[in-house]
């Protein structure tokens, strides 16, 4: 997948083309309103560039999953609120797709304004990549833009199917991605670390696979870290164990001859994992049976921020441990401070590790926070995005 493609930069503005944008609207809703609007003001950028340059925009997401069907919890209706107040003029929101409303509203708009069409997946064609319907889409614009990244690893007709009908052009938010994640997988300031957590083995497979060919490090903490551990013949209790992927975890580090994978030494530990819980400090090859490792340790978190503080580029994709707890949040929280502290080009891979990163205030701190949880792992995993592939290149 070229990651060099045309961006709205690129396009012709001189007669005010319509614009498609897919953005990922796919916020949380409580009691009908936005609770968190991160992926919102993440489009901003690309709306206002259209508009500003004479164009005009019909805005489309989807929002959860309709699986299909028109389900009033699932309407945009919120995200047009929201919009409206961050654009500063109204932005209607048409009561269809590819209806008729969505038609009239389209057909009416002036350079400089948008309006948004309904969750996409109100129509089961849209997750069916279904020709017609992307069809049907193309015929709301002239020209399609996507900036839905947390959406590009999906291809869907509002994503990936449309750009058979429309010149295809990438947002300003999927042009950051690309540079920063692609630029990270091919060109990375070395050295090159990636931090690697969360619970399973197998969730984080294809990205082991792909970044332990191109990082020079790769530290492993979080529950996945113990199945690592087993494999090498350490005790680990009642630690978290992914027994299928034992045999595969111990031929990796066979294979490591270079010394990449980096364990944790050590582990906090408990009986129980509560709010409140006793907490010992162990090696995480010898954890008692009654017991079970819930956080990297002292000196594993030590020596992974002293790694850190040494890369050239850092990218970190999973918790150290189970940080929504407070006595199994140290490690997490000592290697979010040492990316914010050091002077390495700093990704952080979306879900868990942005949570930890706006739980401690550092996102600021970061050189690239992903806004895709399962679109970033698919690109740390050196998958072709159908939503970035299908774009024009460059
Ligand atoms: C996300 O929230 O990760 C994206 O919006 C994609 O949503 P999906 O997993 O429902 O396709």
């Amino acid at each position: 997948m070229s990651y060099n493609k045309k961006t709205v930069r690129d396009i012709d503005f001189s007669k005010g083309p319509r614009v498609l944008l897919r953005c990922d609207f796919n916020v949380p809703i409580e009691n009908g309103a936005v609770t968190d609007d991160t992926r919102i003001t993440a489009s901003l950028p690309t709306i206002k560039y259209i508009l500003e340059h004479g164009g005009s925009a019909v805005l489309c997401s989807h929002l959860g999953r309709p699986k299909g069907k028109v389900s009033p919890e699932f309407s945009l209706a919120p995200v047009a609120k929201i919009l409206s107040k961050l654009l500063g003029f109204d932005v209607p929101l048409a009561t269809d797709v590819v209806g008729l409303s969505a038609k009239a509203l389209a057909g009416a708009l002036q350079p400089g304004k948008a309006i948004l069409i309904e969750n996409l997946r109100f129509h089961a064609q849209e997750e069916a990549n279904d020709p017609e319907f992307s069809k049907w889409l193309a015929e709301l614009a002239d020209v399609y833009v996507n900036d839905a990244f947390g959406a590009a690893h999906r291809a869907h007709a509002s994503t990936a199917g449309v750009a058979s009908y429309l010149p295809a052009y990438c947002g300003l938010l999927i042009e950051k991605e690309l540079a920063a994640i692609g630029g990270a997988l091919t060109e990375p300031r070395r050295p090159f670390t990636a931090i690697l957590g969360g619970s399973k083995v197998s969730d984080k497979l294809g990205v082991i696979e792909n970044l332990v060919k191109i990082a020079d490090n790769l530290l492993i903490g979080g529950g996945m870290a113990y199945t690592f551990i087993q494999a090498k013949g350490g005790k680990i209790g009642k630690s978290l164990l992914d027994a299928d992927k034992l045999d595969y975890v111990t031929e990796l580090l066979k294979n490591d001859s270079a010394g990449k994978i980096h364990l944790p030494a050590d582990s906090v530990i408990t009986s129980e994992l509560k709010a409140g819980a006793v907490t010992e400090i162990a090696a995480s090859g010898a954890i008692p049976d009654d017991m079970l490792g819930a956080d990297i340790g002292p000196e594993t978190s030590e020596a992974y921020a002293d790694i850190i503080t040494n890369s050239g580029t850092v990218i970190w994709n999973g918790p150290m441990g189970v940080f929504e707890l407070d006595e199994f949040a140290a490690g997490t929280k000592i290697i979010a401070g040492a990316m914010a502290a050091s002077s390495a080009f700093t990704i952080v891979g979306g879900g868990d590790s942005l949570a930890a990163v706006n739980k401690y205030g550092l996102a600021d701190k970061m050189n690239h926070n992903a806004t895709g949880g399962g679109a970033t792992l698919e690109f740390l995993e050196g998958k072709v995005l159908p939503g970035i592939d299908c774009l024009l290149d460059r």
